[in-house]
């Protein structure tokens, strides 16, 4: 061993303190900031009567420059990285105002290790084990000489006088990945009790002959788990510079929730599965000796982080993590001649051992196997997925597919609550599943999809998973409402329209509230842009998004045409902006009666049934038909609002299509036109030219048509910041569409699109209640007010009007006063605590917000004023 160890230090101590392991990261030591919170976290363990044991990693970055240190000695070139690393030390020592001397043995040390490898030209896993080490030994060197200069009583501590590796391995594995047996070490317990607060490092060790050795990337981790299993600790806390563990990766999505809770077996495998906050390999340890692991933020020291231990509250089986990966390989076997053929498993899998492939996920039916292969895991180019098919051959007929993506839900018990999972669920309806698993543990779920949907879906679970869920025991705050949403990543902030118009907004609440408020510009633009498109020829409003008078003259005046459902929408239109503007009637179990006044009143008609063709001919003849078609796969922010398939009372199906057609010539009516809807709130572009590829298909059996109606469903993004549809994509597409089919116009229906980021719902708080944990704001609106909360579960942002740009310091769930549970407009939202009186705005609500209000309680229906 290289280093000679300090004295054990002999200061206040009695033998019976337990002992608390903490163990600080790379960047929880790296600055002076972060070691006064260390202090003051070894003081805190003190006064709760412990022994802290402190665990630390090397400064950051340092274990990488060892590394470039060693390429850079076997061709010679050692000095230059030497010199930075001694500078880096030297730099930190000053910034501590410590002495630099404690470290200069280790940095001579280090550079004599240097010269000898740059001398042999190579580097042993002896000598790289002892240069990696140096990182660790330098930083606690220096915290050791700076904690003492703030009065602990702090005892630096030889890390491989303390962890034996069990010297098992071939040589590189033995001693650049070494592996300590656990289990209770009375001897060491016995050599602390002379240390009121140890200090040592992570990562090192040694093996049974004294030579040093490292426990491999993320050892500190393990070394810390290790260090509190010996010693029986009471706890183990990781300092790290993330708050825990998250309900999926924060840093794609900021919604994700602080899981402040669980138990090992899940930690184990949300640690496992890529959340990079603890290394997999410490759990073991402190599970076994039943010793609870506490997640802490060192930038933040007051957060209460991730609890992990033996009975972690949250009943008997919830899901509490969402991960992905994406780049994954499916193999299929398809093994139809192999059926109850013993050995085929064995003989398969022989394959992907030979080949040095490791299996992710697997499932099997009687006929097909797929395996799915992790690239992150394999070496997975061309060459070697065909050397695969090829020695699969024998055995099965292989199939490999790319770009595929996993999704996982993992939780204690998830088999026991797949029913509860339903509506999650209900989103893989329009998406492919390639494969799923479910582990025998009982603690995952996994689903293997295409990746470029995976994103999507993860949000989407993740909202139906996770949002409506209040703070508890296991849920903790958002990371967005910890950290924000990281603005500086989003280039520019758009600024909604109503922070420029507050007082307006402020003077139309004094008159009154609930209120709903539409700004004009903001619609006249929305609708600007539609009809900027190229390939659209007609943009119709789909006025059951809105049918305010004044809103529609807006409309009809910026050239749109409406789009309607009912005799009262066909009437208001009339009324409000005259006969001349074009009126599509689109009816859905509409009674003959209303067909009829509505042919009356020279609309165009679509129609989605047989029935009307069948029994009532008569109404028809003469006239120009357009006719609905489902189109097989419907899309949407939720199932209800997804129009298309067999479940869908909407449209008539393609094997219906001949049949109508006939009717249609019997009746003597002419079919000009042909519409399909998929479904509301889409954000993908690529929607829409697909529903014109569907729709042109279908016109080889109707001669006259002319038109292609596509629907609404244009979708807005429900909070400011977020991505929008892509409308250059949108035009691109339906331009290829145009390209083939020139003699045919493209129309659009959309609703939401131009009316719902114009429109916010103006609310003033009633009153304040706390229950447990959780604050209610009482506001006087409601589900009768703005039901799509309720309905769809949709989130809106609210807005403190009164106290705009006042910190955030509390975090409230906004309800009405209407005698239901289900009365939530919005859940966790961080906002300045408010106070009777304060007026809250609710965004992008002018879609289906007042149109949707009801007298629900007989609380009376909302006013609704357009701002010009
Ligand atoms: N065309 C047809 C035939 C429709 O059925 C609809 C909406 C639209 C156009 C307009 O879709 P938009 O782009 O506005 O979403 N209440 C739900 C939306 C229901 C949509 C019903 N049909 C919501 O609040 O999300």
């Amino acid at each position: 061993m290289g280093t000679p160890t300090a004295p054990m230090g002999t200061t206040t101590t009695e033998p019976s303190r337990p002992v608390v392991v903490l163990k600080f990261g790379g960047t929880s030591v790296s600055s002076l900031a972060r070691w006064r919170t260390i202090a003051d976290a070894i003081r805190e363990r003190l006064d709760e009567g412990l022994r802290p044991l402190v665990v630390c990693s090397a400064l950051a970055g340092v274990t990488n420059a060892l590394e470039e240190l060693l390429r850079q000695a076997v061709i010679g070139q050692q000095e230059p990285v030497l010199a930075a690393i001694r500078e880096r030390h030297l730099a930190f020592a000053a910034e501590l105002g410590v002495d630099a001397a404690c470290c200069e043995p280790e940095l001579d040390e280090l550079s004599r290790l240097a010269t000898g490898a740059a001398l042999v030209g190579e580097v042993t896993p002896r000598l790289r084990a002892r240069v990696l080490a140096k990182g660790e030994l330098l930083l606690t060197r220096l915290a050791a000489a700076w904690l003492e200069t703030q009065g602990l009583p702090v005892t630096w501590l030889d890390a491989r006088e303390w962890l034996v590796s069990d010297g098992r391995g071939n040589d590189a594995r033995r001693i650049l990945s070494a592996t300590v047996d656990a289990g209770p070490d009375d001897a060491l317990v016995r050599r602390l009790s002379s240390v009121s607060v140890g200090l040592t490092q992570g990562f090192v060790a040694s093996d049974p002959s004294g030579a040093t050795v490292i426990l491999g990337r993320g050892g500190s981790d393990t070394s810390a788990a290790l260090l509190a299993n010996k010693l029986s600790a009471v706890r183990c806390e990781i300092w790290t510079d993330v708050p825990g563990m998250f309900t999926a990766d924060p840093h794609k999505l900021p919604q994700a929730r602080l899981l402040k809770a669980l138990d090992f077996a899940e930690a184990q495998e949300i640690a496992t599965m890529g959340a990079k906050v603890l290394h997999p390999r410490c759990l073991a340890p402190l599970r076994d000796a039943g010793i609870p692991l506490q997640i802490r933020c060192t930038p933040h020291p007051a957060m209460e982080g991730t609890l992990i231990c033996a009975d972690a509250p949250g009943g008997p089986a919830q899901v509490k993590a969402l991960s992905s990966r994406k780049g994954l390989v499916l193999v299929s076997m398809d093994t139809l001649g192999m059926w109850q053929q013993v050995g085929f498993l064995a003989d398969a899998f022989a394959v992907f051992r030979d080949l040095g492939l490791s299996v992710d996920t697997v499932s099997t039916s009687e006929t097909e196997v797929t395996a799915s292969l992790d690239p992150t895991a394999n070496a997975l180019d061309d060459e070697v997925l065909a050397e695969l098919v090829r020695r699969l051959t024998p055995f099965c007929r292989a199939r490999v597919t790319h770009g595929c993506a996993s999704i996982s839900l993992v939780g204690r018990g998830i088999r026991g609550i797949l029913h509860r999972l339903a509506p999650a669920l209900e989103l893989f309806e329009e998406h492919r599943v390639h494969l799923v698993s479910q582990a025998a543990s009982d603690l995952n779920l996994t689903f293997v999809v295409d990746e470029g949907t995976a994103e999507r879906l993860v949000v989407k679970l993740h909202q139906l998973l996770f949002s409506h869920r209040g703070t508890d025991e296991v849920l903790g705050p958002r990371w967005q409402d910890l950290f924000g949403t990281g603005a500086g990543r989003s280039a520019k902030r758009v600024v909604p329209w109503y922070e420029t118009r507050r007082d307006e907004l402020l003077a139309v609440a004094l008159a009154g509230t609930p209120t709903y408020v539409l700004d004009g510009p903001t619609v006249d633009a929305r609708l600007a842009s539609l009809r900027a498109l190229h390939s659209v020829s007609r943009v119709l409003y789909a006025m059951k998004a809105n049918p305010e008078p004044a809103l529609l003259r807006r409309l009809a005046a910026g050239g749109a045409s409406f789009e309607t459902v009912s005799l009262g929408e066909i009437r208001r239109v009339r009324e409000v902006v005259g006969d001349e503007t074009f009126v599509l009637y689109t009816p859905n179990f509409a009674p003959r009666s209303e067909i009829e006044a509505a042919l009356g009143l020279g609309v165009q008609l679509t129609l989605d049934d047989l029935h009307p063709l069948e029994h009532w001919p008569e109404l028809f003849a003469g006239r120009e038909l357009f006719v609905r078609l489902d189109p097989g796969r419907g899309r949407g922010h939720h199932a209800h609002v997804r129009t298309a398939g067999s479940r869908s009372k909407f449209g008539v199906s393609p094997d219906q299509l001949a049949r109508f057609a006939e009717l249609a010539a019997a009746a003597g009516a002419f079919v000009t036109g042909l519409h399909a809807h998929v479904g509301s709130g889409v954000l993908d572009p690529t929607t829409w030219p697909e529903t014109a590829g569907f729709l042109a298909e279908a016109t080889e059996r109707f001669p006259e048509v002319r038109v292609l109606d596509l629907g609404g469903g244009l979708g807005v993004p429900d909070r400011p910041g977020r991505p929008s549809l892509d409308l250059q994509e949108l035009d691109a597409g339906l331009a290829r569409v145009r390209q083939a089919h020139p003699d045919l116009q493209l129309w659009l229906e959309p609703g939401r699109y131009l009316v719902a980021e114009a429109g916010v719902l103006l609310a003033t708080v009633t009153q304040l209640k706390r229950k447990g944990d959780l604050l209610y704001v009482g506001v006087d609106a409601g589900m009768h007010t703005l039901l799509r909360p309720a309905l769809y579960g949709a989130t809106h942002p609210v807005v403190p009007l009164t106290r705009m740009g006042e910190p955030g310091d509390v975090v409230a769930t906004v309800v009405g006063p209407i005698c239901e549970t289900g009365d939530v407009l919005a859940r966790d939202r961080r906002m300045p605590e408010p106070r009777e009186g304060d007026v809250l705005l609710i965004g992008v609500a002018g879609a289906y917000g007042a149109a949707m209000s009801s007298n629900y309680n007989l609380r009376g229906l909302p006013r609704q004023v357009v701002l010009d």
